[in-house]
């Protein structure tokens, strides 16, 4: 079962854009202003997105308003960052606490103690420090494992997101044509690292233990360390298949190389301890940022005594002039002890599944092949019928479906993260079955719009001449 390359998908997808733009002149207006100044008009070029970037006025609790007065609910969250919601009480307080007290010191305050104690109680590992992003924190988990080893190599997923930082742009958001053979993956450098960086990293596949064993195999003694996300969130949320976290943990321990969990979208968000608490499996290093916060940017790695005692004695500066900034203290302080309380998310979690289970249901009664996931704050609707398992397999489903889905659900507000089909759902603590009933009724909505383009002809989804 799948969906036809159909041009009546380009014309749907062509009237929604219209739609879209009608109802943000102000939009239109700021970013046409904004294009003098900044390039592309965006602060950040994933703030780009089609067909206009959205400019945000404020948000409350679980929704927010564009600047020409529409209201969403919002479940793109800056990203996944926003599942205490919107100026929550705790945190505003916290803030502006901390904000009469002084912002800046380059120096520690009580609250990096606390925040440091409830991480490590969270998830199992001894010693916090700080930094200010997802992209600091996995790059101080990159230079970890190679100053404690010694080694230059990193092992990393095919596909998968890290940050900006030279050693993690490889084999990013790449084209099945860029992604070389299977058993081989080209090592694709971003644009402006050399492929000299490239070439310190390797490739594997999500849920290939063979892959995984075969490198270290052959590159004994020369791999410092593997850095994977526990569960592969760039791509519409793919879990691990049982037994893939631990078979990872015992190989990394057997070939003596250090493991790396980027949590920077998992941690604290589907689960109180993350991915790591979710699936048992303990790795050397995590790495948080994003959720951390409460809406304040932040980021945070924790480790094992070992791991971080190479800090500890200098053997690597983890360093940073706003690490441990007492405003992003101040408010994960209070994001953590006061917001999400253990109940939080088993709520988060009970009306993600009511959603998913309304999705799924409208769309098998239009015919339309879905799956889905639900952890936590988390949780995603994907339009296949086979639940992909790695990054190759993500890429065969239709860019221009979820596009589709992303505009009906954005013109009868609900904010979903552009790009839909990579990212999912983030739900706060404010969000009520209102908003979930919301979501639910869209999803029907693009179902019945769309229930034509279903043939039983396919295997696999093509897209129209959207890209
Ligand atoms: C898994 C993962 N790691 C790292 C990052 C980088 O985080 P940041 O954008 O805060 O630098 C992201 C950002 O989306 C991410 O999804």
């Amino acid at each position: 079962m799948g969906i036809t390359t159909s041009s009546s998908l380009d014309d749907l997808i062509r009237a929604e854009e219209a739609r879209f733009e009608a109802r943000m002149p102000r939009t239109a207006a700021m970013w046409a202003r904004a294009q003098q100044s900044m390039p592309g008009g965006v602060c950040s070029s994933w703030a780009s997105s089609r067909p206009l970037p959205v400019w945000v006025s404020h948000g409350k609790g679980g929704h927010v308003w564009d600047v020409d007065g529409n209201e969403y609910v919002d479940v793109h969250a800056g990203y996944g960052v926003n599942v205490v919601g919107h100026a929550n009480p705790a945190v505003v307080r916290a803030v502006q606490e901390r904000v009469e007290l002084g912002t800046h010191f380059a120096q520690p305050t009580e609250d990096a103690i606390v925040v440091a104690e409830n991480l490590a109680e969270r998830f199992g590992l001894p010693k916090w420090r700080f930094n200010n992003s997802g992209s600091e924190s996995t790059m101080d988990a990159f230079h970890l494992m190679r100053a404690i080893t010694g080694r230059p190599l990193v092992v990393k997923i095919e596909g998968s997101y890290h940050g900006h930082h030279d050693a993690a742009m490889v084999s990013i958001f790449r084209s099945l044509d860029a992604l070389g053979p299977a058993d081989d993956p080209a090592r694709v450098p971003g644009p402006g690292v050399p492929q000299g960086m490239a070439d310190l990293v390797r490739i594997v596949p999500f849920n290939d233990l063979a892959a995984l064993d075969r490198v270290l195999t052959e590159r004994r003694g020369q791999v410092a360390g593997m850095i994977l996300e526990p569960m592969l969130m760039n791509a519409g949320i793919i879990p691990p298949l049982p037994g893939y976290l631990e078979g990872v943990r015992e190989l990394t321990r057997t070939h003596g190389v250090l493991l790396a969990f980027d949590e920077v979208k998992t941690g604290l968000v589907v689960h109180p301890g993350g991915a790591t608490k979710l699936f048992g499996v303990t790795p050397d290093i995590v790495c948080l940022a994003k959720a951390l916060g409460g809406g304040v940017p932040c980021g945070a790695i924790g480790g094992t005594e070992e791991v971080m005692g190479a800090i500890t004695d200098g053997t690597y500066d983890q360093i940073g002039t706003f690490n441990g900034n007492p405003l992003t203290m101040a408010a994960a302080r209070a994001t953590l002890t006061e917001v999400l309380t253990p109940e939080q998310y088993d709520r988060a979690e009970a009306l993600g599944r009511r959603m998913l289970a309304d999705s799924q249901a409208a769309l098998t009664a239009h015919g339309i092949p879905s799956y889905g996931m639900v952890h936590g704050f988390k949780g995603s609707v994907v339009f296949s019928d086979r639940p992909a398992t790695n990054y190759r397999e993500f890429l065969a489903i239709s860019t221009a479906f979820s596009h589709l889905h992303f505009l009906v659900q954005f013109n009868n507000g609900v904010f979903l993260p552009p790009w839909g089909k990579s990212e999912s759902w983030t739900l706060s603590v404010a969000h009520t079955s209102d908003d979930g009933a919301l979501y639910a009724a869209n999803v029907e909505r693009m179902a019945a719009m769309a229930a034509h383009l279903v043939t039983r002809a396919s295997a696999l989804f093509a897209d129209g001449s959207f890209n």
